[in-house]
């Protein structure tokens, strides 16, 4: 299995900070965020990871290389201009080829690892897994619908009444099938090309997509508050 990490991003909501980092490069305990999840993906036994970055990526090829001291293989995937998680899947496709892989958000921290979920995945015969996470205001995330097997029957992007407790949060697992759901859609009201469409694409056409609860401490860094907690 391989992984892509997307560590582009406009980091609107990180300024100040973003204007003079990637926000992936903002430490919390002592590192990068980034350098978090590249030693999550290494303990979860991934080794081959693309990242996506933005233009030349210049600052985040310097903080990590060539991945050799987190014991990665790392493929750099320029991202001219952040339009959206699912067209960084597109641009990624030249490397995750027809491999089944993890897509992380670079500037999430998942402590306790994703192991478990990982595992999940290779046993449960689904084509996309989501990691959800039980949150107090489901209104502010991705929330999905499940039945009570698991299985997921719809998404809702920040519901004003949420259908569950569920967020969806930087953690993704795929089949190759997500190409063909990716190439299904279109770009949002705000202009992006989002990965909740091509999952619901993905549950509309009759594909079984599964979440699974994380259960350790998981945190997106993305707001300042968040980053300070
Ligand atoms: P977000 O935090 O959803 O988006 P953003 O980085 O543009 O931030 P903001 O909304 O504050 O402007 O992105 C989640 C992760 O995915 C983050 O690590 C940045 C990355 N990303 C990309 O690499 N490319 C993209 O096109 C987008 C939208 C995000």
């Amino acid at each position: 299995m391989k992984a892509l990490v997307l560590a582009g991003g406009a980091g609107t909501r990180l300024r100040p900070f973003s204007y003079s980092t990637p926000k992936q490069l903002v430490p919390v305990a002592n590192k990068p965020v980034l350098f978090h999840c590249l030693e999550t993906l290494r303990a979860a036994g991934i080794d081959e990871v693309g990242i996506i970055v933005s233009g030349s990526g210049a600052a985040v090829r310097t903080a990590v290389g060539d991945g050799a001291r987190f014991g990665l293989d790392i493929t750099y995937i320029p991202q001219e201009e952040p339009r959206g998680l699912a067209q960084c899947v597109t641009l990624a496709q030249p490397f995750l080829k027809d491999d089944d892989f993890v897509m992380y958000l670079g500037d999430n921290v998942f402590v306790g690892g994703i192991k478990e979920s990982l595992q999940a995945f290779r046993e449960n015969g689904a084509v996309a897994e989501l990691v959800v996470s039980k949150v107090a205001d489901p209104s502010a995330y991705g929330v999905v619908e499940v039945d009570p097997e698991g299985r997921v029957t719809g998404l809702q992007e920040k519901p004003v009444r949420p259908a569950s407790d569920l967020a969806v949060t930087g953690v993704y697992f795929f089949t190759p099938l997500i190409h063909e759901a990716v190439a299904g859609i279109r770009p949002s009201w705000r202009n992006e090309w989002e990965i909740t469409d091509a999952i619901q694409w993905l549950v509309t056409h009759g594909h079984l997509v599964r979440a699974h609860a994380f259960t350790g401490y998981w945190k997106d860094t993305g707001t300042v508050p968040d980053l300070l907690e």
